[in-house]
């Protein structure tokens, strides 16, 4: 078992924001958020979040994660600050402490178990992620030996000429043995450029310390400014795609596709360029979708086409077609083999099998049985103002072009409206409803100014 402890109490001068840093979303999650997902491969007894800038915010972020212990540091003085406050939470803790810096939203939860199984092998009283950068300015530095046993971390702005060279750099994520941290934390000063208390001196009196270095020294990505948080975020949905590619979807121009992590693709997906799937979306196998869909919390049956729409909230079942310009909404339920076509918005509406609902419809609140049939500019009226009302079509209705629904009404099995109908009340099984204005011809009729000169066509 292993404690963790995430620092979120900085302020993030430098994303120049009136939202705190690490709240800041990364394909719809807050990075905070983020870093506590990268635990999850780890038997984690206890989750302590240090809060300081914006304590409130973070603390109503993360509400939904009942473990989470929250710890005040106020002033901020400092990641080693952030870890002395920890000590009245782990008074009589003596296993080991992950520290994570709250803006390291790219971990992998494989790494972090390696280095805590690296951690508990070497029985070392700390062991830190490194990775050699190209470019390792404004992170801190490490200094090892040829055995990466470390000797001390100097941050990029402490550093001599010579040890800015170093392009070891420090993640910010630590494991400790707890009991050996907590009684080297008194040592800390603050007589450095910032002159805060930094965790990274505490490292100096720790041995044996080891560091470990990262293949992919993109998962260290530290968020500091809104152009990390952009490359940042390119590389997880980059992650993403690459993974369901792998998994058998296929994708005609990746880079513009975006993914969130809580998606799940069925094999033989087809996915067209600007197709964004969001939040818990699932889609069915052969479901070929976009080109420019948004599908958020939507679940789409086998082989469906949907192409240039949004469904929001929603399920489509197996063999429909949706699209072009669809949009769909707030538990919106549309059933096998139906067509939902152009200009067509439904909200709150359930649709039986085999149903057409095909150009320039509204249909809000309502409830469509099987192979209903909605002509072309048919809507439903179901607000009167102040409330909402419900809609109810029957199996086997046919409704011609242009009818208003007035609701609530109900029109029974096998009705048929006709064009430009405007319907106010309920309608038995088996029934023609005419409910327009009888159409009136008068022969031989001219606007009185033509009535005494011949025709002349109009000319
Ligand atoms: C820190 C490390 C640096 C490392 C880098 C990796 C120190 C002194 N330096 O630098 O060696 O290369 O991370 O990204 O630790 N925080 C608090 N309370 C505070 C100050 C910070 O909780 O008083 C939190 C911040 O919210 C943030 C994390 O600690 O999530 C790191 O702080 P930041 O100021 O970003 O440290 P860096 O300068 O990036
Ligand atoms: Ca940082």
């Amino acid at each position: 078992m292993v404690a963790v402890a995430v620092l979120a109490a900085g302020k993030g001068t430098r994303m120049k924001s009136e939202v705190p840093k690490v709240l800041h979303p990364l394909a719809g999650k807050p990075l905070v958020e983020r870093v506590i997902r990268s635990t999850q491969g780890l038997p984690v007894e206890r989750l302590l979040v240090v809060v300081g800038h914006g304590a409130d915010q973070v603390r109503q972020a993360l509400a939904h994660l009942p473990q989470v212990e929250f710890v005040e540091q106020s002033p901020l003085l400092g990641t080693g600050h952030a870890v002395q406050q920890l000590v009245p939470y782990l008074e009589d803790y003596t296993g080991d402490l992950l520290v994570l810096n709250g803006d390291v939203p790219l971990l992998r939860p494989e790494t972090l178990v390696q280095l805590w199984e690296t951690h508990q092998q070497g029985n070392y009283a700390v062991t830190l992620l490194t990775a050699l950068l190209a470019d390792p300015t404004g992170y801190g530095r490490v200094i090892c030996d040829g055995q990466m046993q470390v000797s001390a971390i100097i941050e990029d702005r402490d550093c001599t000429p010579a040890q800015r060279q170093n392009q070891r750099v420090n993640a910010g994520i630590y494991c400790f043995q707890w009991p050996k941290l907590r009684d080297v934390l008194p040592r800390l000063t603050t007589q450095n450029q910032q002159q805060e208390y930094y965790l990274t001196d505490a490292i100096q009196w720790l041995k044996p310390a080891r560091a470990v270095d990262m293949q992919d020294s993109t998962e260290i990505l530290g968020i500091n400014d809104r152009k990390q948080l952009a490359v940042a975020t390119q590389l997880f949905y980059e992650r993403l795609r690459d993974e369901w590619l792998r998994r058998g979807v296929t994708m005609i121009d990746p880079d513009s596709v975006t993914i969130e992590d809580e998606v799940e693709l069925a094999p033989d997906v087809v996915i067209e360029p600007q197709t964004h799937l969001r939040g818990r979306t699932v889609i069915g196998a052969g479901s070929h979708i976009g080109p420019n869909c948004w599908l958020e919390n939507s679940t789409v049956g086998e082989k469906v086409r949907i192409w240039y729409s949004v469904v929001t909230n929603s399920v489509i079942a197996a063999g429909c077609q949706v699209g072009p310009f669809a949009h769909l909404r707030d538990q919106t339920q549309v059933g096998e083999h139906c067509r939902v076509g152009n200009f067509v918005e439904m909200k709150k509406t359930q649709v039986g099998p085999d149903c057409r609902v095909a150009h320039l419809s509204y249909l809000g609140d309502a409830q469509l049985g099987t192979q209903v049939n909605v002509g072309a500019g048919t809507i439903t009226a179901n607000f009167d103002g102040r409330d909402k009302h419900p809609t109810v079509i029957k199996d086997g209705c046919k409704l011609g072009a242009n009818c208003v629904l007035v609701a609530p009404v109900t029109l029974g099995e096998g009705v048929t409206v006709a064009a430009g109908s405007v319907v106010t009340e309920d309608v038995p099984a088996d029934a023609l409803v005419i409910a327009r204005a009888r159409q009136v011809v008068k022969p031989g009729w001219r606007p009185p100014y033509m009535r005494n000169t011949s025709y002349d066509g109009g000319n």
